[in-house]
């Protein structure tokens, strides 16, 4: 196994206390008409402030969202991954993006819940300013020398954000190793870059852009494909890639897949990308409660976790 070299990060060069202010340039919607969900991919303009330069895919900023909440307290700072590679979007330094998913909920009552910061930055227009923190975030990130290893990416939902800039990366420095995407949303309609990354699926042989889509297909057995049956579905390119010793793995998502990954990982015999504590290890993963994956089985050196 190659030695993992994290780069050095910069933090929080503006916290909730002295935020900075930037304007949006672009706000377009990245799910298809018919889908009942909004996710829109957001760009900001940071030139002039000291976060040029400084942000790293993988990191998050933060949004400082106006108004206050019913204790009359300002609203707390929300963090979104950001979406662009470390170069900027497009290759401009100044330009950040993220990808943001309006929270909706109907309530016990039959009210609509509106999230308070994905819809302000939703329905903000290029020209509007947001007052912005960060970056935050030291470990989700790309090795130093990203070129000597292969990467499996699982990404639910807005978890795809951070690998929309890390593939660019990536692939712009001509790695030669594999990058799996494996990508899970609950319809066709909310498949988000999906263009951009079939169009790498058809350009790269060592790019795999695999969509799991778990309300439509599902799998012989009848189960839900949700993005860890993938180690069973795809074992041909799987097994081989993920028992090599320079592999490592991304998760960025919604909180119950890890649990749901990292019961997977072990039943497949894949260790290696988990720590795994007594009593855990007395235990077949079959076995694992809610308990012992929360607080007995937790990710390796080799396997890098970002969940919401
Ligand atoms: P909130 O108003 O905070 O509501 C969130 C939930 O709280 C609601 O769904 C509801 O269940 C409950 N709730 C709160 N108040 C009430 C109330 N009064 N009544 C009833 N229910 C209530 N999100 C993205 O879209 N894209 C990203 O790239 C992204 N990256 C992230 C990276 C990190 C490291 C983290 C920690 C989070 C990330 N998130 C991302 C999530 C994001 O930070 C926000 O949590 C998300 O946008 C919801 O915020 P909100 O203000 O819209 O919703
Ligand atoms: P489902 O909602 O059909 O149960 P989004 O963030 O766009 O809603 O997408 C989240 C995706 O993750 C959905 O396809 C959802 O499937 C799926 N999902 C939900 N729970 C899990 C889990 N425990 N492990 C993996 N995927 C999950």
């Amino acid at each position: 196994m190659p030695e993992i070299k994290l780069p050095e990060v910069e933090l929080n060069i503006y916290t909730p206390r002295d935020p900075v202010e930037v304007p949006i340039v672009e706000n377009r919607i990245c799910t298809k008409e018919s889908s009942p969900n909004y996710v829109r991919h957001v760009t900001f303009d940071i030139s002039g402030t000291d976060l040029e330069g400084h942000v790293r895919v993988g990191q998050s900023i933060g949004i400082l969202p106006p108004g206050k909440n019913e204790k009359g307290r300002d609203y707390k700072l929300r963090l979104y991954s950001v979406a662009s590679p470390t170069k900027g979007e497009r290759g401009k330094s100044n330009l950040v993006s993220t990808t943001v998913k309006r929270t909706i909920e109907e309530l016990d009552n039959n009210d609509l819940y509106l999230g308070v910061c994905s819809n302000y930055l939703a329905d903000l227009q290029p020209g509007d300013k947001v007052k912005m923190t960060g970056p935050s975030g030291r470990r989700f990130l790309l090795p130093e020398n990203s070129t000597d290893f292969n990467y499996v990416f699982f990404a639910t939902g807005t978890g795809i954000a951070p690998y929309r800039g890390m593939i660019m990366e990536l692939l712009e420095s001509d790695i030669e190793n594999d990058i799996v995407l494996v990508f899970g949303c609950p319809y066709r309609t909310d498949l988000l870059y999906a263009e951009y990354f079939e169009s790498l699926h058809e350009e790269h042989s060592n790019f795999h852009y695999m969509p799991h889509i778990s309300r439509e297909a599902r799998r012989p057995d009848g189960s839900k494909k949700y993005v860890q049956t993938c180690l069973w579905d795809e074992a041909e390119l799987l097994d081989p890639l993920l028992n090599s010793d320079n592999t490592l793995l991304y998760i960025c998502g919604l909180k119950g897949m890890e649990s749901g990954i990292y019961r997977a990982l072990a039943k497949k015999g894949l260790s290696q990308y988990l720590d795994i504590r007594e009593p855990a290890t007395d235990k077949k993963p079959s076995e694992w409660d809610e308990n012992h994956l929360k607080r007995y089985v937790k990710p390796s050196a080799r396997t890098f976790v970002e969940v919401y």
